[in-house]
Formats: C-alpha cells, sequence, structure tokens
C-alpha cells in the first residue's frame, strides 16, 4: 500500500487520483440522473426505483460506502494539489495563459468546495431528513413501502428549495465542464485537432447532466410534476 500512497503524493499521481474519482464521480450523477428522471414518468415508476434499490440491501451499503470513499479521495486530493500549486509558486505569473491556467484551476476548487455544500445539504435533505422532517416522513409513507416520489415533489413544490436545487445545478456545471476537458488531458488525450472536440464535448455534457438535474429541480415549478397529497 506504501507504493500507493508514495504515488498520490507525486504531482502525476495526484492528477491520475483526480481523474480516475473524478471520472467513476461522474458515473454516479449519470447513473443518479437517470434513476431520478422517472420522475418525470409519475408515482409508480421512481417508488418502483427506489424499492428495487433498497432491496440490494448490503449490496447498496458496500455502494454508499464506495461512493463516500471516492469523494474524499476526490476533495482531499483536490486540497493537496492546489495547496502544492501555491506553495510552487509564492511570487505571480509573467505569461497571462498560465494565469488563465490558474484561474480554471482555482475556480474548480471554489466550485468543488460549493458542490461539498450542496452534497451535505442534498443528504441532510432526502438521505437524514434533517432540514424538512415532514417531508421526509412521505418517504416511507407509501403502499409499496417507499413514496419518494412525495417526499420529491412536495420538497420542490417549495420555490425556495426548488431555486436552491436549480443553482447549484449551474456550479455542477461549471465544475462538470471543465472537470471533464481536465480528465482528457490528464489521461493524455491532448491534440490541436481533438482539443476543440474535447472542449465542445464536455461543455454539451456538462450542459446535459446539470440541465437535467435542473429540471427536475424546477419539474412542479414549470407544472411538468404534480404535487402527491
Ligand atoms: C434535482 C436533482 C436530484 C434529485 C431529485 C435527487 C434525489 C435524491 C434522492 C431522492 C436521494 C435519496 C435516496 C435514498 O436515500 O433513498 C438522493 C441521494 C443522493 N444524492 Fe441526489 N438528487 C439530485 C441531484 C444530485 C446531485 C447533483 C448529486 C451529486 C452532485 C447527488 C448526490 C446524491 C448522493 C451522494 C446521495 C446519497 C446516495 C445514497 O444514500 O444512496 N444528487 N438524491
Amino acid at each position: 500500500m506504501s507504493w500507493l500512497s508514495s504515488f498520490w503524493r507525486t504531482s502525476i499521481g495526484g492528477k491520475m487520483t483526480m481523474a480516475v474519482t473524478g471520472l467513476l464521480l461522474f458515473g454516479f450523477v449519470v447513473a443518479h440522473l437517470l434513476g431520478n428522471l422517472q420522475l418525470l414518468q409519475g408515482p409508480d415508476a421512481i417508488n418502483e426505483y427506489a424499492k428495487m434499490l433498497h432491496d440490494l440491501g448490503p449490496l447498496l451499503w458496500v455502494a454508499r460506502i464506495g461512493l463516500l470513499v471516492v469523494f474524499v479521495v476526490h476533495v482531499v486530493t483536490a486540497v493537496r494539489l492546489s495547496q502544492a500549486n501555491k506553495q510552487a509558486r509564492p511570487v505571480p505569473y509573467a505569461s497571462e495563459a498560465t494565469v488563465q491556467a490558474t484561474m480554471a484551476s482555482r475556480s474548480m476548487v471554489l466550485s468543488g468546495l460549493s458542490l461539498l455544500v450542496f452534497v451535505i445539504y442534498h443528504l441532510l435533505h432526502f438521505t437524514l431528513g434533517v432540514t424538512n422532517p415532514g417531508h421526509f416522513a412521505m418517504k416511507t409513507s407509501g403502499a409499496g413501502g417507499f413514496d419518494v416520489y412525495a417526499m420529491v415533489s412536495n420538497s420542490f413544490a417549495n420555490p425556495a428549495i426548488a431555486l436552491a436545487y436549480a443553482a447549484f445545478q449551474l456550479v455542477l456545471f461549471l465544475h462538470l465542464s471543465h472537470g471533464i476537458q481536465s480528465f482528457a488531458q490528464t489521461v493524455g488525450i491532448h491534440h490541436k485537432r481533438y482539443t476543440p472536440m474535447i472542449k465542445t464535448l464536455s461543455f454539451l455534457l456538462a450542459l446535459v447532466v446539470a440541465g437535467g438535474n435542473a429540471l427536475l429541480a424546477l419539474s412542479v415549478q414549470v407544472g411538468l410534476v404534480e404535487v402527491a397529497r
């Protein structure tokens, strides 16, 4: 294991760790969105999906713990890399291009930390039931044992909650659109011909994922989803 931690401490090891954990987190966000889109199909679809996940039992816990570990490693590595960057460059840059690169990575740390705030709030809201216990109580009130539809639709009926979720999707968009490009660069996809295509692809993927989430957040407000009473 010590070779792994030695590799993690190197600059390239840190970047590779960011790329691999970033890819896994991106996979989670896409899968989570695909599952959550069933909200648009009505109560039966999303509630059956929630039940199916819950029926995985111990496997669900293994996935949750794995996700948590990946998330923590991603955040800790990002903080380490940004500190190492700062220590390596105490005097300001002379070149404009490097200043731009630093701005981008600095905004990644900022958007990443904002996403951390979002995930903590989101877990307190839908997983632990701390922020809106009334909505959370609906989660297990359905006939089949689950009424995620009631919990989510009643939450997003509150314009403040809906807007907060939608606003965080803007941050997710910024983080993903730069993160996907960085991933490509780290794994060596860097070419005069392909780089513009990768930039466009990163922009579109980030737009679809964050846009999909924002659509769900605003679904009740725009009349796409009815509130369960
Ligand atoms: C509007 C969009 C979203 C909706 C409707 C939504 C809905 C939900 C719901 C209902 C749960 C609770 C699952 C359960 O415990 O049964 C959940 C958990 C979770 N969500 Fe989201 N989510 C959204 C966006 C996001 C985003 C953008 C992220 C990450 C950046 C995220 C990360 C998580 C995580 C980490 C969990 C905990 C997973 C678990 O406990 O199994 N969600 N979400």
